[in-house]
Protein backbone atom coordinates (compact mmCIF):
# COMPACT_ATOMS: atom_id res chain seq x y z
CA UNK A 1 0.00 0.00 0.00
CA UNK A 2 2.91 2.51 0.72
CA UNK A 3 4.48 1.96 -2.18
CA UNK A 4 1.48 2.75 -4.59
CA UNK A 5 0.63 5.62 -2.54
CA UNK A 6 4.25 7.04 -2.93
CA UNK A 7 3.63 6.63 -6.57
CA UNK A 8 0.37 7.67 -6.83
CA UNK A 9 0.26 10.81 -4.87
CA UNK A 10 3.91 11.94 -6.69
CA UNK A 11 1.85 11.37 -10.14
CA UNK A 12 -0.90 14.25 -8.01
CA UNK A 13 1.81 16.53 -7.39
CA UNK A 14 3.31 16.44 -11.16
CA UNK A 15 -0.53 17.34 -12.41
CA UNK A 16 -1.18 19.75 -9.72
CA UNK A 17 -0.41 22.71 -12.42
CA UNK A 18 -1.89 21.38 -15.07
CA UNK A 19 -4.98 20.07 -13.99
CA UNK A 20 -5.57 21.02 -10.41
CA UNK A 21 -9.55 19.92 -10.16
CA UNK A 22 -9.08 16.01 -10.97
CA UNK A 23 -5.69 16.08 -9.28
CA UNK A 24 -7.28 17.03 -5.96
CA UNK A 25 -10.02 14.71 -6.85
CA UNK A 26 -7.30 12.32 -6.99
CA UNK A 27 -5.75 12.79 -3.63
CA UNK A 28 -9.22 12.63 -2.39
CA UNK A 29 -9.83 8.85 -3.87
CA UNK A 30 -6.56 8.01 -2.58
CA UNK A 31 -7.47 9.00 0.58
CA UNK A 32 -11.22 7.63 0.71
CA UNK A 33 -9.09 4.03 0.05
CA UNK A 34 -6.95 4.53 3.32
CA UNK A 35 -10.47 4.63 5.21
CA UNK A 36 -11.94 2.05 3.13
CA UNK A 37 -8.91 0.29 4.52
CA UNK A 38 -9.45 1.23 8.16
CA UNK A 39 -12.73 0.32 7.86
CA UNK A 40 -13.88 -2.15 10.17
CA UNK A 41 -17.81 -2.12 9.36
CA UNK A 42 -19.37 0.38 11.85
CA UNK A 43 -16.26 2.35 12.67
CA UNK A 44 -12.77 2.88 11.40
CA UNK A 45 -9.84 2.48 13.14
CA UNK A 46 -6.89 4.83 13.04
CA UNK A 47 -4.24 2.80 11.73
CA UNK A 48 -3.50 -1.14 10.56
CA UNK A 49 -1.23 -3.05 13.00
CA UNK A 50 -0.81 -0.21 15.33
CA UNK A 51 -3.71 1.01 16.20
CA UNK A 52 -6.30 -1.47 15.95
CA UNK A 53 -9.21 -0.05 17.97
CA UNK A 54 -11.51 2.40 17.99
CA UNK A 55 -10.20 5.74 19.32
CA UNK A 56 -12.97 9.04 20.31
CA UNK A 57 -11.63 11.79 18.90
CA UNK A 58 -10.13 9.63 15.63
CA UNK A 59 -13.62 8.82 14.74
CA UNK A 60 -14.79 12.15 15.23
CA UNK A 61 -12.40 13.52 12.77
CA UNK A 62 -13.07 10.73 10.38
CA UNK A 63 -16.50 11.01 10.29
CA UNK A 64 -16.37 14.75 9.44
CA UNK A 65 -14.39 13.26 6.38
CA UNK A 66 -16.35 10.26 5.43
CA UNK A 67 -19.79 12.93 5.75
CA UNK A 68 -18.63 14.35 2.02
CA UNK A 69 -19.31 10.73 0.62
CA UNK A 70 -21.25 8.57 2.78
CA UNK A 71 -23.24 10.81 5.16
CA UNK A 72 -24.86 7.57 6.76
CA UNK A 73 -21.61 6.14 7.28
CA UNK A 74 -20.44 9.05 8.92
CA UNK A 75 -23.37 9.11 11.64
CA UNK A 76 -22.58 5.26 12.22
CA UNK A 77 -19.17 6.05 13.25
CA UNK A 78 -20.71 8.86 15.48
CA UNK A 79 -23.36 6.40 16.66
CA UNK A 80 -20.67 3.40 17.02
CA UNK A 81 -18.92 6.00 19.64
CA UNK A 82 -22.38 6.03 21.87
CA UNK A 83 -22.41 2.19 22.43
CA UNK A 84 -19.03 2.91 24.35
CA UNK A 85 -20.97 5.67 27.09
CA UNK A 86 -20.29 4.88 30.11
CA UNK A 87 -23.29 5.15 32.49
CA UNK A 88 -22.25 8.34 34.39
CA UNK A 89 -21.86 9.94 30.96
CA UNK A 90 -17.90 9.35 30.07
CA UNK A 91 -17.20 8.64 26.44
CA UNK A 92 -14.06 6.20 27.23
CA UNK A 93 -11.04 7.06 24.68
CA UNK A 94 -10.79 3.63 23.48
CA UNK A 95 -13.26 0.93 22.52
CA UNK A 96 -11.59 -2.06 22.46
CA UNK A 97 -12.03 -4.19 19.55
CA UNK A 98 -13.08 -7.59 19.80
CA UNK A 99 -10.89 -8.87 17.05
CA UNK A 100 -8.00 -6.70 16.46
CA UNK A 101 -6.10 -7.81 13.62
CA UNK A 102 -2.73 -6.99 11.78
CA UNK A 103 -2.76 -5.89 8.24
CA UNK A 104 -2.15 -9.43 6.83
CA UNK A 105 -5.30 -10.41 8.88
CA UNK A 106 -3.36 -12.39 11.46
CA UNK A 107 -4.86 -12.11 14.82
CA UNK A 108 -3.61 -9.34 17.02
CA UNK A 109 -2.99 -10.50 20.79
CA UNK A 110 -5.63 -8.58 22.43
CA UNK A 111 -4.03 -7.17 25.72
CA UNK A 112 -6.87 -5.53 27.77
CA UNK A 113 -4.75 -3.24 30.02
CA UNK A 114 -8.17 -1.43 30.69
CA UNK A 115 -10.17 -3.97 32.18
CA UNK A 116 -13.41 -1.31 32.20
CA UNK A 117 -15.87 -3.98 33.44
CA UNK A 118 -14.20 -3.41 37.26
CA UNK A 119 -16.06 -0.19 36.93
CA UNK A 120 -19.77 -0.10 38.00
CA UNK A 121 -20.72 2.14 35.41
CA UNK A 122 -18.47 0.74 31.97
CA UNK A 123 -21.47 -0.55 29.25
CA UNK A 124 -21.98 -4.86 29.53
CA UNK A 125 -21.21 -5.64 26.11
CA UNK A 126 -18.28 -3.45 25.27
CA UNK A 127 -14.78 -3.27 26.74
CA UNK A 128 -13.43 0.12 26.75
CA UNK A 129 -10.92 2.45 28.51
CA UNK A 130 -11.26 4.10 31.54
CA UNK A 131 -10.32 7.81 30.38
CA UNK A 132 -11.66 10.07 28.00
CA UNK A 133 -10.07 12.37 25.16
CA UNK A 134 -11.10 16.07 23.42
CA UNK A 135 -14.31 16.60 23.10
CA UNK A 136 -15.00 16.95 19.44
CA UNK A 137 -17.74 14.86 18.54
CA UNK A 138 -20.16 17.49 19.02
CA UNK A 139 -18.08 19.37 16.38
CA UNK A 140 -18.41 15.79 14.53
CA UNK A 141 -22.73 15.92 14.96
CA UNK A 142 -22.59 19.49 13.53
CA UNK A 143 -20.96 18.73 10.84
CA UNK A 144 -22.92 16.09 9.86
CA UNK A 145 -26.26 18.22 10.45
CA UNK A 146 -24.69 20.66 8.73
CA UNK A 147 -25.29 18.18 5.38
CA UNK A 148 -28.19 16.98 5.98
CA UNK A 149 -31.82 18.69 5.25
CA UNK A 150 -33.73 19.99 7.68
CA UNK A 151 -35.77 17.15 8.98
CA UNK A 152 -33.57 14.42 8.62
CA UNK A 153 -30.95 17.29 10.70
CA UNK A 154 -33.49 17.37 13.38
CA UNK A 155 -33.45 13.61 13.96
CA UNK A 156 -30.06 13.28 14.25
CA UNK A 157 -30.02 15.66 16.35
CA UNK A 158 -32.42 14.69 18.25
CA UNK A 159 -30.52 10.81 18.20
CA UNK A 160 -27.73 12.15 19.70
CA UNK A 161 -28.24 15.28 22.08
CA UNK A 162 -28.86 13.15 25.30
CA UNK A 163 -25.67 11.72 24.84
CA UNK A 164 -23.81 14.76 24.71
CA UNK A 165 -25.85 16.85 27.37
CA UNK A 166 -24.98 13.65 29.55
CA UNK A 167 -21.10 13.72 28.64
CA UNK A 168 -20.98 17.24 29.15
CA UNK A 169 -22.37 16.31 32.43
CA UNK A 170 -19.49 14.43 33.07
CA UNK A 171 -16.79 16.64 32.61
CA UNK A 172 -17.92 19.26 34.71
CA UNK A 173 -19.31 17.00 37.61
CA UNK A 174 -16.09 14.78 37.38
CA UNK A 175 -13.54 16.93 36.31
CA UNK A 176 -14.55 20.52 37.47
CA UNK A 177 -15.09 19.51 41.24
CA UNK A 178 -14.60 22.60 42.73
CA UNK A 179 -16.85 24.84 39.53
CA UNK A 180 -14.26 26.71 38.86
CA UNK A 181 -15.19 26.00 35.11
CA UNK A 182 -12.06 24.50 33.33
CA UNK A 183 -12.20 20.61 33.69
CA UNK A 184 -9.20 19.03 34.53
CA UNK A 185 -7.69 16.09 32.56
CA UNK A 186 -5.52 13.10 34.74
CA UNK A 187 -3.36 10.92 32.14
CA UNK A 188 -1.72 12.38 29.47
CA UNK A 189 -3.43 10.51 26.57
CA UNK A 190 -6.61 12.22 27.41
CA UNK A 191 -4.96 15.31 25.71
CA UNK A 192 -4.49 13.66 22.76
CA UNK A 193 -1.42 14.70 22.39
CA UNK A 194 0.61 11.96 24.41
CA UNK A 195 3.86 13.27 24.99
CA UNK A 196 3.09 16.76 24.73
CA UNK A 197 6.09 19.29 26.40
CA UNK A 198 3.91 20.98 29.27
CA UNK A 199 2.72 17.51 30.85
CA UNK A 200 6.37 15.77 29.78
CA UNK A 201 8.53 18.80 31.42
CA UNK A 202 5.77 18.06 34.63
CA UNK A 203 6.85 14.64 34.66
CA UNK A 204 10.32 14.62 33.87
CA UNK A 205 11.45 17.65 36.65
CA UNK A 206 8.97 16.65 39.67
CA UNK A 207 6.34 13.71 39.14
CA UNK A 208 8.23 10.71 37.99
CA UNK A 209 7.01 7.75 40.72
CA UNK A 210 10.10 5.88 42.46
CA UNK A 211 10.55 3.14 40.77
CA UNK A 212 10.47 4.60 37.48
CA UNK A 213 13.61 7.18 38.66
CA UNK A 214 15.39 3.69 39.53
CA UNK A 215 15.21 2.36 36.57
CA UNK A 216 15.69 5.22 34.69
CA UNK A 217 19.15 6.12 37.02
CA UNK A 218 19.72 2.15 36.05
CA UNK A 219 19.31 1.80 32.97
CA UNK A 220 17.09 -0.71 33.30
CA UNK A 221 13.96 0.74 31.44
CA UNK A 222 15.55 -0.59 28.27
CA UNK A 223 14.31 -4.07 29.39
CA UNK A 224 10.66 -2.02 29.16
CA UNK A 225 11.82 -1.37 25.27
CA UNK A 226 12.27 -5.11 24.21
CA UNK A 227 8.93 -5.33 25.11
CA UNK A 228 6.90 -2.61 23.19
CA UNK A 229 4.39 -3.23 20.61
CA UNK A 230 4.65 0.45 18.97
CA UNK A 231 8.27 0.15 18.20
CA UNK A 232 7.28 -2.65 15.77
CA UNK A 233 5.29 -0.70 13.90
CA UNK A 234 7.03 2.52 13.96
CA UNK A 235 10.93 3.40 14.79
CA UNK A 236 11.24 3.61 18.60
CA UNK A 237 13.13 8.02 18.08
CA UNK A 238 9.30 8.59 16.45
CA UNK A 239 7.34 7.75 19.50
CA UNK A 240 7.42 8.29 23.43
CA UNK A 241 10.30 7.43 25.53
CA UNK A 242 10.53 4.03 27.34
CA UNK A 243 10.13 6.04 30.30
CA UNK A 244 7.11 8.31 29.60
CA UNK A 245 5.90 5.23 28.21
CA UNK A 246 6.18 3.27 31.92
CA UNK A 247 4.89 6.27 33.64
CA UNK A 248 1.57 6.38 31.17
CA UNK A 249 1.12 2.75 31.44
CA UNK A 250 1.45 2.93 35.33
CA UNK A 251 -0.94 5.64 35.63
CA UNK A 252 -3.24 3.85 33.28
CA UNK A 253 -2.90 0.68 35.86
CA UNK A 254 -3.37 2.73 39.29
CA UNK A 255 -6.52 3.73 37.93
CA UNK A 256 -7.56 0.38 37.26
CA UNK A 257 -6.68 -0.79 40.88
CA UNK A 258 -8.87 2.04 42.43
CA UNK A 259 -11.50 0.55 39.92
CA UNK A 260 -12.32 3.88 37.94
CA UNK A 261 -13.63 5.40 40.86
CA UNK A 262 -12.72 9.13 40.86
CA UNK A 263 -12.70 9.78 44.28
CA UNK A 264 -9.69 7.27 44.84
CA UNK A 265 -8.04 8.28 41.55
CA UNK A 266 -7.89 11.96 42.43
CA UNK A 267 -6.85 11.84 46.00
CA UNK A 268 -2.95 10.86 44.75
CA UNK A 269 -3.35 11.88 41.16
CA UNK A 270 0.24 11.39 39.35
CA UNK A 271 -1.48 14.08 37.16
CA UNK A 272 -4.16 17.27 37.57
CA UNK A 273 -3.57 19.49 34.64
CA UNK A 274 -6.30 22.09 32.99
CA UNK A 275 -5.07 21.08 29.48
CA UNK A 276 -5.13 23.97 27.26
CA UNK A 277 -6.27 21.85 24.08
CA UNK A 278 -8.75 20.06 26.14
CA UNK A 279 -10.81 23.12 27.69
CA UNK A 280 -10.26 24.55 23.97
CA UNK A 281 -12.07 22.00 22.47
CA UNK A 282 -14.55 22.14 25.49
CA UNK A 283 -15.45 25.63 25.03
CA UNK A 284 -16.07 24.72 21.21
CA UNK A 285 -18.15 22.02 22.01
CA UNK A 286 -20.20 24.07 24.75
CA UNK A 287 -21.47 26.22 21.99
CA UNK A 288 -22.20 23.44 19.34
CA UNK A 289 -24.31 22.21 22.28
CA UNK A 290 -26.35 25.11 22.27
CA UNK A 291 -26.14 25.64 18.89
CA UNK A 292 -28.08 21.83 18.48
CA UNK A 293 -30.61 22.34 22.01
CA UNK A 294 -31.86 26.05 20.07
CA UNK A 295 -32.41 23.87 16.73
CA UNK A 296 -34.20 20.99 18.49
CA UNK A 297 -36.07 23.25 20.70
CA UNK A 298 -34.27 21.72 24.04
CA UNK A 299 -33.24 23.57 27.26
CA UNK A 300 -30.03 22.40 27.91
CA UNK A 301 -30.13 21.68 32.11
CA UNK A 302 -30.17 24.91 33.85
CA UNK A 303 -27.04 23.28 36.43
CA UNK A 304 -24.97 22.34 33.58
CA UNK A 305 -26.17 25.77 31.29
CA UNK A 306 -24.85 27.66 34.51
CA UNK A 307 -21.44 25.77 34.27
CA UNK A 308 -21.06 26.15 30.93
CA UNK A 309 -21.69 30.01 31.21
CA UNK A 310 -18.51 29.92 33.60
CA UNK A 311 -16.04 28.24 31.36
CA UNK A 312 -15.44 31.00 28.95
CA UNK A 313 -14.13 33.25 32.12
CA UNK A 314 -12.28 31.14 33.54
CA UNK A 315 -10.71 30.26 30.43
CA UNK A 316 -8.96 33.16 30.25
CA UNK A 317 -7.28 32.77 33.08
CA UNK A 318 -5.04 30.43 30.89
CA UNK A 319 -3.38 33.69 29.65
CA UNK A 320 -0.32 34.97 30.46
CA UNK A 321 1.00 38.34 29.93
CA UNK A 322 3.97 38.63 30.50
CA UNK A 323 4.86 35.52 27.69
CA UNK A 324 1.69 36.82 25.88
CA UNK A 325 0.32 33.06 25.54
CA UNK A 326 -2.01 30.55 26.71
CA UNK A 327 -0.72 27.53 28.55
CA UNK A 328 -2.49 24.58 30.54
CA UNK A 329 -2.88 24.79 34.57
CA UNK A 330 -2.10 22.52 37.62
CA UNK A 331 -5.48 22.08 39.03
CA UNK A 332 -4.27 21.94 42.40
CA UNK A 333 -2.27 25.27 42.70
CA UNK A 334 -3.34 27.17 39.62
CA UNK A 335 0.41 27.51 38.04
CA UNK A 336 0.81 27.85 34.86
CA UNK A 337 2.58 25.22 32.87
CA UNK A 338 4.85 27.86 30.72
CA UNK A 339 6.49 24.82 28.48
CA UNK A 340 5.14 26.11 25.24
CA UNK A 341 3.30 23.60 22.50
CA UNK A 342 1.10 23.60 19.20
CA UNK A 343 -1.81 24.17 22.09
CA UNK A 344 -0.59 27.81 22.29
CA UNK A 345 -2.64 27.83 18.96
CA UNK A 346 -5.86 26.34 19.66
CA UNK A 347 -7.62 29.71 21.50
CA UNK A 348 -7.94 30.47 17.98
CA UNK A 349 -10.43 26.79 17.56
CA UNK A 350 -12.21 27.94 20.83
CA UNK A 351 -13.43 31.22 19.66
CA UNK A 352 -13.85 32.75 22.68
CA UNK A 353 -10.48 35.54 23.03
CA UNK A 354 -10.94 38.81 22.10
CA UNK A 355 -9.66 40.01 18.45
CA UNK A 356 -6.78 41.25 19.88
CA UNK A 357 -5.78 38.12 21.28
CA UNK A 358 -6.23 36.25 18.33
CA UNK A 359 -3.62 38.33 16.67
CA UNK A 360 -1.09 38.00 19.15
CA UNK A 361 -1.68 34.12 18.49
CA UNK A 362 -1.14 34.59 14.70
CA UNK A 363 2.08 35.86 15.86
CA UNK A 364 3.55 32.95 16.71
CA UNK A 365 2.06 31.07 13.51
CA UNK A 366 4.25 34.12 11.57
CA UNK A 367 7.32 33.47 13.38
CA UNK A 368 9.29 31.58 11.96
CA UNK A 369 11.70 30.77 14.76
CA UNK A 370 8.95 29.12 16.58
CA UNK A 371 5.27 28.02 14.67
CA UNK A 372 6.25 29.17 11.62
CA UNK A 373 8.66 26.73 9.79
CA UNK A 374 8.27 25.22 6.22
CA UNK A 375 5.33 22.89 6.78
CA UNK A 376 3.97 24.28 10.20
CA UNK A 377 2.44 24.14 12.42
CA UNK A 378 4.72 22.28 14.59
CA UNK A 379 3.36 20.16 17.63
CA UNK A 380 5.71 21.77 19.89
CA UNK A 381 7.99 25.46 18.71
CA UNK A 382 11.10 25.45 17.61
CA UNK A 383 12.59 26.86 19.86
CA UNK A 384 11.71 24.16 22.66
CA UNK A 385 14.20 22.34 24.36
CA UNK A 386 12.13 19.30 23.78
CA UNK A 387 12.07 19.98 19.78
CA UNK A 388 12.65 17.06 17.57
CA UNK A 389 11.29 17.27 14.48
CA UNK A 390 10.27 13.38 14.22
CA UNK A 391 9.50 12.54 17.93
CA UNK A 392 5.58 12.52 18.41
CA UNK A 393 4.01 15.50 19.91
CA UNK A 394 7.67 17.05 20.49
CA UNK A 395 7.98 18.68 17.00
CA UNK A 396 6.34 16.81 14.10
CA UNK A 397 3.15 18.94 12.28
CA UNK A 398 0.04 16.86 13.14
CA UNK A 399 -3.06 17.61 10.02
CA UNK A 400 -5.81 16.97 13.20
CA UNK A 401 -4.13 20.37 14.57
CA UNK A 402 -3.78 21.98 11.35
CA UNK A 403 -7.47 21.42 10.73
CA UNK A 404 -8.24 23.02 14.09
CA UNK A 405 -6.27 25.78 13.47
CA UNK A 406 -7.39 26.60 10.12
CA UNK A 407 -10.89 26.78 11.73
CA UNK A 408 -10.53 28.95 13.87
CA UNK A 409 -8.06 31.58 11.70
CA UNK A 410 -11.63 31.48 9.12
CA UNK A 411 -13.57 32.58 12.07
CA UNK A 412 -11.23 35.26 13.42
CA UNK A 413 -10.74 36.57 9.78
CA UNK A 414 -7.62 35.51 8.77
CA UNK A 415 -8.45 33.79 6.10
CA UNK A 416 -5.47 34.55 3.98
CA UNK A 417 -3.52 33.17 6.68
CA UNK A 418 -5.91 29.92 6.72
CA UNK A 419 -5.57 29.25 3.22
CA UNK A 420 -1.91 29.10 3.54
CA UNK A 421 -2.39 26.41 6.45
CA UNK A 422 -4.53 24.77 4.28
CA UNK A 423 -1.95 24.60 1.19
CA UNK A 424 0.91 23.91 3.36
CA UNK A 425 -0.77 20.81 4.76
CA UNK A 426 -2.36 19.52 1.59
CA UNK A 427 1.57 20.25 0.01
CA UNK A 428 2.78 18.61 3.01
CA UNK A 429 1.15 15.11 2.13
CA UNK A 430 2.10 15.33 -1.26
CA UNK A 431 5.49 15.90 -0.66
CA UNK A 432 5.79 12.93 1.77
CA UNK A 433 3.79 10.88 -0.35
CA UNK A 434 1.36 9.19 2.21
CA UNK A 435 -1.10 10.05 4.67
CA UNK A 436 1.13 9.87 7.45
CA UNK A 437 0.61 10.04 11.19
CA UNK A 438 2.56 12.91 11.80
CA UNK A 439 4.75 14.89 9.31
CA UNK A 440 8.63 16.77 9.88
CA UNK A 441 8.13 20.03 10.06
CA UNK A 442 11.02 21.32 8.24
CA UNK A 443 11.30 19.43 5.03
CA UNK A 444 7.34 17.59 4.99
CA UNK A 445 9.04 13.99 5.27
CA UNK A 446 6.07 11.67 6.47
CA UNK A 447 6.84 9.84 10.30
CA UNK A 448 4.87 7.66 12.45
CA UNK A 449 2.72 5.41 10.96
CA UNK A 450 1.59 5.33 7.21
CA UNK A 451 -2.46 5.13 5.92
CA UNK A 452 -3.62 7.17 8.82
CA UNK A 453 -7.26 7.46 8.92
CA UNK A 454 -7.58 11.33 10.36
CA UNK A 455 -4.63 12.40 7.63
CA UNK A 456 -7.06 11.55 5.19
CA UNK A 457 -10.50 12.38 6.60
CA UNK A 458 -9.25 16.00 7.48
CA UNK A 459 -7.75 16.01 3.60
CA UNK A 460 -11.08 15.36 2.31
CA UNK A 461 -12.41 17.76 4.36
CA UNK A 462 -9.70 20.68 3.57
CA UNK A 463 -10.24 19.94 -0.17
CA UNK A 464 -14.27 19.59 -0.06
C1 LIG B 1 -2.03 8.33 19.56
C2 LIG B 1 -2.37 9.83 19.53
C3 LIG B 1 -3.82 10.02 19.87
C4 LIG B 1 -4.69 9.19 18.94
C5 LIG B 1 -4.26 7.72 18.96
C6 LIG B 1 -4.95 6.89 17.90
O1 LIG B 1 -2.16 7.84 20.83
O2 LIG B 1 -1.54 10.52 20.40
O3 LIG B 1 -4.18 11.37 19.79
O4 LIG B 1 -6.02 9.30 19.30
O5 LIG B 1 -2.88 7.63 18.71
O6 LIG B 1 -4.73 7.44 16.65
Amino acid sequence: MKDDNDRRIKVTAETDAANSSSSKQYLIDLAQSVLKTNDKGSFTIPAQGLYPHQWLWDSCFISIGISHYDIERAKLEILSLLRGQWTNGMLPHVILNPNPRDEQGHKLRNINMWQSWRSPNSPEDVTTSGITQPPMIAEAVIRIGQLLKWPERRSWYKMVYPALINYHQWLYNERDPHKEGLVMQIHPWETGLDNTPPWMYELHTHLLPGWIRFLKSTGLHRIFGLFRSDTRYVPREQRETNIEELASYSIARRFRRKNYDFDKIIDHSLFAIEDLTFNSIFIRANNHLRTIANSIREKIPPELSEAMGKTEKAYDQLFDPYASEYFSRDFVTHRLLKESSVAALMPLYAGSISQERAETIVRLLENEHRFGPAYPVPSAPLDSPLFNPKRYWQGPTWINMNWLIIDGLRRYGFNDHAEALKDSTIEMVETAGGFFEYFDPLNGEGAGTDNFSWSAALIIDLLS
